[in-house]
C-alpha cells in the first residue's frame, strides 16, 4: 500500500518534473539564445535584412541622453502598459531631481482597446480633456510627449506609423498609419484645446530617460512590465537605413519579435505554442509571450490545465475558472512565488482566484510558477547579455561599465526576476559590469524629458521677465566695473570715455565731411549746417565698397583705401582744394583722451585688418591721406556710430541722451555724470559714455543664458571668445544662429524628414534678411518656402511654419536682451537724475532695428515693461550717423565756442592737469 502511494507520487513527481523539465534553460541553450539575438540584433541593423528582420531595431530620432540643463513644463501621455496615464511634468533648470509631476490614471476600456482607432483616440483625447481640465490648464498650449508603447515606424521625433498592436491592443485601422497624425485629428475633432505634439517616445526609451537623468551611464532601456523589450543606445554608423555616420541614436530593439523566423523554436513548449495561438497576434511577439507579464500567467495556466488533465492537480477537475483565460495576472505570480508567503497563503491566492486546492496542489503551483519566472528571467538576461556585449563591441572596449534603467510591473513586483535576470547577464556577458537601476516614475517623465532635449535649445531662448530683471541688474553691475578706475582694467563691458559733453544745441553750422565705417555700408557725406532763420542740414553721400580681402589685409591697405575713396569723394564734390573739417564716425571700441584720438582696442564684427589694433586711427587715416599728398585733411573728431546716433537723434529731440545700434553689431552708449567716470577729471557736468555693452559675457557672465548654438557661431567667428552678447543679439549673427538651429533640428528628423542639403549646412546661407522676410505676417510663409527652397530642402507647411516659429524664437530672444540692458542704462540714467520717473529719448539705427518687421515693436514693449518708471520715446535715426558725427566736428571745430558755465568748469580742470 505504501510503496503503491510512494510509487504513485513519484511518477507523479515525474510527470510534473518533465513538464518543467522543459523550461529550465541549460548554460548552453542559453549561450545560444544569447548568440541567436546578437544576429539579429545585427540584421535588424542592416539595410538589406532589415525588412525581413524579426528584431526591427527601429530608429527612435533620440540621439542623446538628457544632460541635466533642460527645463520646462510638458504635459505627456503614457499608453500601453498596464496603466494609461496623463501627466504635466515640470523641469526646473540645471538641476537633476528638479522635476515635478502630476498625473492621472484614466481606464482604457476593453472595447475601448479592440474598437475602432477613432474611438480609442477620442478617448484619449477626452481623457486629455479631463486632465486639463482638473489641472486648469485648457487655455495653456504645452508641448507634449506621446509614450506610446507599441513598434512604430519612425521617420522623426514626432512621426511614427504603427507597425502592429502588441499587448491586449487591438483598435481598427491603426496599423500603417502615423499614431501623432491620429492624436492630432482626434484633438481637431474634439476642438477644444491645442497642443504641441513634439515627440512619440516607445516606454523602453522613456525609462532608458527617465534614469539617465539621474545616472548618465543609463544608456538602456528595458521594459518587463505586460510586454518586453529594450532599446539601447547605437552609433549612427551602424543604423545603415538612416541617413548619416556622425554620433549615436537610441535604437528601439522591439526584441519581443524575437523568434519570428522560427530559430527559438528548439526551446518553445507546447504551451508557447498555445498562448501564442489564443493571442490577440499569432504567430507574432514570440519572445514577449516567453517573456512578460501578459503571458507568463497564461503558459502557467495552460501547464495546470495540462497537470489537472493527468490529475496531477486539483484532484483532476477542470473548473470554468481555470479555464479563464488572464486569471494569473503578473501580480498573481510575484505573489505565489514570494518566499515570504506560507502555503497556506498560497491556497488563499488560488481560493481566491476560484481554484479550490491542496496544500500540495499549492506547492505544485509555486513550482509551475517559478519554472515559468525563472524562464523568462534568464531569456531576458541573455538578451540582455547580447545587447552589452554589442555596446562594448562597438566601443572596442574589452570591459564595459553601463547602467540599464528598467521599468515594468514583472520586474518591480516580481521576487525573484531580477536577480536572476542579474545573475543571467553576469554569466553570459562576462566582460561587462552592468548596474540596473529602477525607473520610479515611468517613462511619462522621460516622454517629457525627450521633448524637453527638443525644445530645449528654444525653451532655453525664452526668457521671463524675471529673468531679463536679473540680466538688467548683471548689466549694471558690469557698468559700474566698466566706470571704476580700480574695476576698469579687469571690466568687460568698457564703457569707454567719449569726449562728447553734450547733445546738439542748435547753434551749429558749417560745411563738413563725414567718414562713416564700421556698419553694413562704408559711407562718406558732406554735412553743410547753415544757420538762417532756422537750423538747417544739407546732405550728399556716397556709398563705397569695402572689399573683404581690404578688411581682412593689412590695416595700410585698409586705411588707403578709406584715403582713395575720400579723395574720389572730393574730387567729385570739386572740394580738393579745401580743408573741410572731418568728423569720422568709426564703428569700433576705441580709447579716447581726446575728441581726435582713438586707440582701437580690438575690431569687431566683420574687420580683422592686421596691424590697426592699439593704434591710433586718426594718425593712421592721416598718415594714409599726407601718402597720397593730393588733398589736405583735418580730422576733428573720431565718434562712435552710437554717438553719431545719438547726435543725430539729439539733433532733433533735445532730451535725446542714450543711443543705440541694433545692426551688424551692436552697442549702446549714453549721457553718464562726469562725477561718476572715474577715468575722466572732473565733476561737472556729463559726457557721452560709449558702453561696448557687445562685449556684456566675454567674462562668463552670461554662460547660463548662451546655448550650444551661440557657442558653435562664436567659435566660428573671427574672434573668438569676445563680443558675446553682440553675437547672441545682432545682424551679422541672426541669420547664422537660425539656421544653426535648422540644421540640428532637421538631423534630429523634426524638420524637411531629415534631409539636409549642402546649402544648408553652408555658413551664411540664412542671413538676418531672410529671417525678416520669414517673420512677416503676410508673405512670411511664402517667403519662408521661397528661401527655404533655394537651400534645396522642400519644405512641407509644417516645416514653414516651424521655421518662422525658429525664427521669431531667436530675434525675439534678441529684442529681450536689447531690452535687459537697454533698460540697465535707463534705470541708471534715472538713478542719476534723482527723479521717481524718467522722460528721456532713445536715439536708434541699424539695419536689424530698421528691417525687421516685429522687432522695434517687442523691444519697446518689453522695455516698457521693464522700466515701468520710465516715459521713452524712441527716435529712429533716419539720416545715419554721418550727420551726428557732423554735429560733433562742428562742436570741436568751433572757432569761437560759446561755453557753457559747466563746460568752462570742465576745461578749467582739464587745463590743470
Ligand atoms: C512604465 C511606463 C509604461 C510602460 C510600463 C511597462 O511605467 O510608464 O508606459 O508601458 O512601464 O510596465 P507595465 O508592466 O505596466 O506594462
Ligand atoms: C548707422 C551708421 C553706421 C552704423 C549703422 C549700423 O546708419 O551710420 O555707421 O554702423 O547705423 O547699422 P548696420 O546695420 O549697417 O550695421
Ligand atoms: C511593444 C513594445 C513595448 C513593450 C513594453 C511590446 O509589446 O511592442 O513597443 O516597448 O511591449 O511595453
Ligand atoms: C562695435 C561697436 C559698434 C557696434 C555697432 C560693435 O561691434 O564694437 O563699437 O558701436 O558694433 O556698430
Amino acid at each position: 500500500m505504501v510503496t503503491a502511494v510512494a510509487q504513485r507520487l513519484a511518477s507523479q513527481r515525474k510527470e510534473i518534473d518533465d513538464t518543467l523539465a522543459a523550461f529550465a534553460l541549460s548554460p548552453t541553450q542559453l549561450q545560444e539564445v544569447k548568440a541567436k539575438m546578437r544576429v539579429e540584433l545585427e540584421r535588424g541593423l542592416k539595410k538589406d535584412s532589415h525588412p525581413t528582420a524579426s528584431v526591427k531595431m527601429l530608429p527612435t530620432y533620440v540621439y542623446r541622453t538628457p544632460d541635466g540643463t533642460e527645463r520646462g513644463k510638458y504635459l505627456a501621455l503614457d499608453l500601453g502598459g498596464t496603466n494609461f496615464r496623463v501627466l504635466v511634468v515640470k523641469i526646473r533648470t540645471g538641476m537633476r531631481n528638479s522635476v515635478r509631476m502630476y498625473n492621472k490614471i484614466y481606464a482604457i476600456p476593453l472595447e475601448i482597446m479592440q474598437g475602432t482607432g477613432e474611438e480609442l483616440f477620442d478617448h484619449i483625447v477626452q481623457c486629455i480633456s479631463d486632465f486639463l481640465d482638473y489641472m486648469g490648464m485648457k487655455n495653456t498650449r504645452l508641448p507634449l510627449g506621446f509614450t506610446f508603447s507599441f513598434p512604430c515606424n519612425q521617420t522623426g521625433i514626432d512621426k511614427g506609423d504603427l507597425v502592429c498592436w502588441t499587448k491586449g491592443f487591438k483598435a481598427t485601422e491603426c496599423e500603417g498609419y502615423d499614431v501623432v497624425d491620429m492624436l492630432r485629428e482626434a484633438i481637431k475633432r474634439r476642438n477644444e484645446f491645442d497642443l504641441d505634439i513634439v515627440a512619440i517616445v516607445n516606454d523602453t526609451v522613456g525609462t532608458m530617460m527617465t534614469c539617465a537623468y539621474e545616472d548618465p551611464k543609463c544608456q538602456i532601456g528595458l521594459i518587463a512590465g505586460t510586454g518586453s523589450n529594450v532599446c539601447y543606445m547605437e552609433e549612427m554608423k551602424n543604423i545603415e537605413f538612416v541617413e548619416g555616420d556622425e554620433g549615436q541614436m537610441c535604437v528601439n530593439t522591439e526584441w519581443g519579435g524575437f523568434g519570428a523566423n522560427d530559430n527559438i523554436e528548439d526551446i518553445r513548449t507546447r504551451y508557447d505554442r498555445e498562448v501564442d495561438g489564443g493571442s490577440l497576434n499569432p504567430g507574432k511577439q514570440r519572445f514577449e509571450k516567453m517573456t512578460s507579464g501578459m503571458y507568463l500567467g497564461e503558459i502557467v495556466r495552460r501547464i495546470l490545465i495540462d497537470l489537472t488533465k493527468h490529475g496531477l492537480l486539483f484532484r483532476g477537475r477542470i473548473t470554468e475558472r481555470l479555464k479563464t483565460k488572464g486569471i494569473f495576472e503578473t501580480k498573481f505570480l510575484s505573489q505565489i512565488e514570494s518566499d515570504r508567503l506560507a502555503l497556506l497563503q498560497v491556497r488563499s491566492i488560488l481560493q481566491h482566484l476560484g481554484l479550490d486546492s491542496t496544500c500540495d496542489d499549492s506547492i505544485i503551483v509555486k513550482e509551475v510558477c517559478g519554472a515559468v519566472s525563472r524562464r523568462a528571467a534568464q531569456l531576458c538576461g541573455a538578451g540582455m547579455a547580447a545587447v552589452v556585449d554589442k555596446i562594448r563591441e562597438n566601443r572596442g572596449l574589452d570591459n564595459l561599465e553601463i547602467t540599464v534603467g528598467v521599468d515594468g510591473t514583472l520586474y518591480k513586483l516580481h521576487p525573484h526576476f531580477s536577480t536572476i535576470l542579474k545573475d543571467t547577464v553576469r554569466e553570459l556577458a562576462p566582460n561587462c559590469k552592468v548596474d540596473f537601476i529602477l525607473s520610479e516614475d515611468g517613462s511619462g517623465k522621460g516622454a517629457a524629458l525627450i521633448t524637453a532635449v527638443i525644445d530645449k535649445y528654444l525653451y532655453a531662448m525664452r526668457f521671463s521677465d524675471e529673468t531679463l530683471r536679473d540680466i538688467m541688474a548683471r548689466f549694471r553691475r558690469e557698468m559700474e566695473n566698466g566706470l571704476g578706475r580700480d574695476t576698469n582694467p579687469t571690466a568687460t563691458v568698457k564703457m569707454l570715455p567719449t569726449f562728447v559733453r553734450s547733445i546738439p544745441d542748435g547753434s551749429e553750422k558749417g560745411d563738413f565731411i563725414a567718414l562713416d565705417l564700421g556698419g553694413s555700408n562704408f559711407r562718406i557725406l558732406r554735412v553743410k549746417v547753415s544757420h538762417e532763420k532756422k537750423q538747417t542740414v544739407q546732405m550728399e553721400s556716397q556709398i563705397y565698397e569695402t572689399p573683404e580681402d581690404i578688411i581682412h589685409g593689412s590695416g595700410s591697405r585698409l586705411f588707403d583705401h578709406v584715403a582713395e575713396c575720400l579723395g574720389d569723394f572730393m574730387e567729385k564734390q570739386k572740394i580738393k582744394d579745401k580743408k573741410l573739417p572731418i568728423g569720422f564716425t568709426f564703428s569700433f571700441p576705441c580709447a579716447h583722451t581726446k575728441l581726435d584720438e582713438a586707440v582701437l582696442l580690438t575690431w569687431t564684427k566683420r574687420f580683422k585688418a592686421s596691424g590697426v589694433e592699439g593704434m591710433d586711427v586718426v594718425k593712421l587715416l592721416n598718415k594714409a591721406i599726407k601718402k597720397r599728398g593730393d588733398y589736405d585733411a583735418d580730422i576733428m573728431a573720431v565718434v562712435n556710430d552710437t554717438v553719431g546716433t545719438m547726435m543725430t537723434c539729439g539733433f532733433d529731440d533735445q532730451r535725446c541722451e542714450v543711443g543705440i545700434i541694433i545692426g551688424t553689431g551692436t552697442n549702446a552708449c549714453y549721457m553718464e555724470e562726469l562725477r561718476h567716470i572715474d577715468l575722466v577729471e572732473g565733476d561737472e557736468g556729463r559726457m557721452c559714455i560709449n558702453t561696448e555693452w557687445g562685449a556684456f559675457g566675454d567674462d562668463g557672465t552670461l554662460e547660463d543664458i548662451r546655448t550650444e548654438f551661440d557657442r558653435e557661431i562664436d567659435r566660428g567667428s573671427p574672434n573668438p571668445g569676445k563680443q558675446l552678447f553682440e553675437k547672441m543679439v545682432s545682424g551679422m549673427y541672426m541669420g547664422e544662429l537660425v539656421r544653426l538651429i535648422l540644421v540640428k533640428m532637421a538631423k534630429e528628423g523634426l524638420l524637411f524628414e531629415g534631409r539636409i542639403t549642402p546649402e544648408l549646412l553652408t555658413k551664411g546661407k540664412i542671413e538676418t534678411k531672410h529671417v525678416s522676410a520669414i517673420e512677416k505676417s503676410k508673405e512670411g510663409l511664402t517667403k519662408a518656402e521661397e528661401i527655404l527652397t533655394r537651400l534645396g530642402v522642400e519644405p512641407s507647411e509644417d516645416d514653414c511654419i516651424a521655421v518662422q516659429h525658429v525664427c521669431a524664437i531667436v530675434s525675439f530672444r534678441s529684442a529681450n536682451l536689447i531690452a535687459a540692458t537697454l533698460g540697465a542704462i535707463l534705470t541708471r540714467l534715472k538713478d542719476n537724475k534723482n527723479t521717481p520717473r524718467l522722460r528721456t529719448t532713445v536715439g536708434i539705427d541699424g539695419s536689424l532695428y530698421k528691417m525687421h518687421p516685429q522687432y522695434a515693436r517687442r523691444l519697446h514693449k518689453t522695455v516698457r515693461r521693464l522700466v515701468p518708471e520710465s516715459d521713452v520715446r524712441f527716435l529712429l535715426s533716419e539720416s545715419g550717423s554721418g550727420k551726428g558725427a557732423a554735429m560733433v566736428t562742428a562742436w570741436a571745430s568751433r572757432k569761437v565756442h560759446v561755453f557753457t558755465i559747466q563746460q568752462i568748469s570742465i576745461l578749467n580742470k582739464c587745463a590743470k592737469n
